[in-house]
């Protein structure tokens, strides 16, 4: 069983595919959190994020530590853990231009479906991003895109955020990372059967819901 659930920033899908791995007793895959890594790592090493050949082979030497587990989401690099480090507004701000490096791409999406493969003997996965149905996993049995308007995902994120976030940061995590992953073409398309949730006016527990009762269908 494969739940593919992709989304923009603040459209609730890392607690919504959380939520639902839990209720349902999947394991849990954040593949944003993978190019978020990256660009820590190629940040860390000094890199010209311009300079994708040095990058790409940054993300292929990486030892990236995952854990599928809903409840307690841990990322390491090369041995450090990353898993609070990733989240900065740092990283935020500088991983469109990773995730539009081709080569780093194809190599993480190589180790997303491995994780993902290695997942069905237990039973199954959610996996959340912004292709998963239409390029990860386009045999996922349950594909979600999870859409909610711009001031809802705004006010989302600032919720999320910590305090004293600047209106300017706001922006940053949302308006302006949205337009730089819609160079993207692969990103959030509707995919065949996919079916659309639109979260702006439903709560958490109502978007699990429509997820859990979709995947018993
Ligand atoms: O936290 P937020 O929902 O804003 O983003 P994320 O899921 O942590 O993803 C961070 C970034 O990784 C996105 O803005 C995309 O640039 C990239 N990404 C991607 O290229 N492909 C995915 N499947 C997931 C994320």
């Amino acid at each position: 069983m494969i739940i593919a659930v992709d989304g923009p920033s603040g459209s609730g899908k890392s607690s919504t595919a959380r939520g639902v791995a839990t209720r349902l007793g999947l394991r849990y895959l954040d593949t944003g959190a993978t190019y978020r890594a990256v660009t820590w790592s190629a940040l860390e090493h000094g890199l010209d994020l311009d300079d994708t050949e040095a990058v790409a082979a940054r993300a292929r030497a990486l030892d990236l530590g995952i854990s599928t587990d809903p409840q307690r989401g841990h990322f390491t690099a090369d041995g450090t853990d990353v898993t609070e480090a990733i989240r900065d507004p740092r990283i935020s701000a500088s991983v469109s231009k990773i995730a539009t490096n081709l080569e780093v791409r194809a190599e993480l999406i190589r180790r997303q479906r491995a994780i993902i493969d290695a997942a069905q003997p237990t039973g199954g996965i959610v996996v959340e991003g912004r292709d998963i149905a239409t390029v990860v996993a386009t045999d996922a049995e349950l594909k979600v895109l999870l859409t909610a308007d711009t001031d809802a995902r705004l006010a989302r994120r600032k919720a999320e955020l910590a305090e004293g976030v600047t209106a300017e940061q706001l922006h940053d995590q949302i308006v302006r990372r949205d337009a730089d992953d819609a160079t993207v073409s692969e990103f959030q398309v509707a995919s065949d059967g996919a079916v659309t949730i639109d979260s702006t006016h439903l709560s958490l527990e109502e978007v699990i819901d429509v997820i859990c009762r979709l995947a018993k269908e």
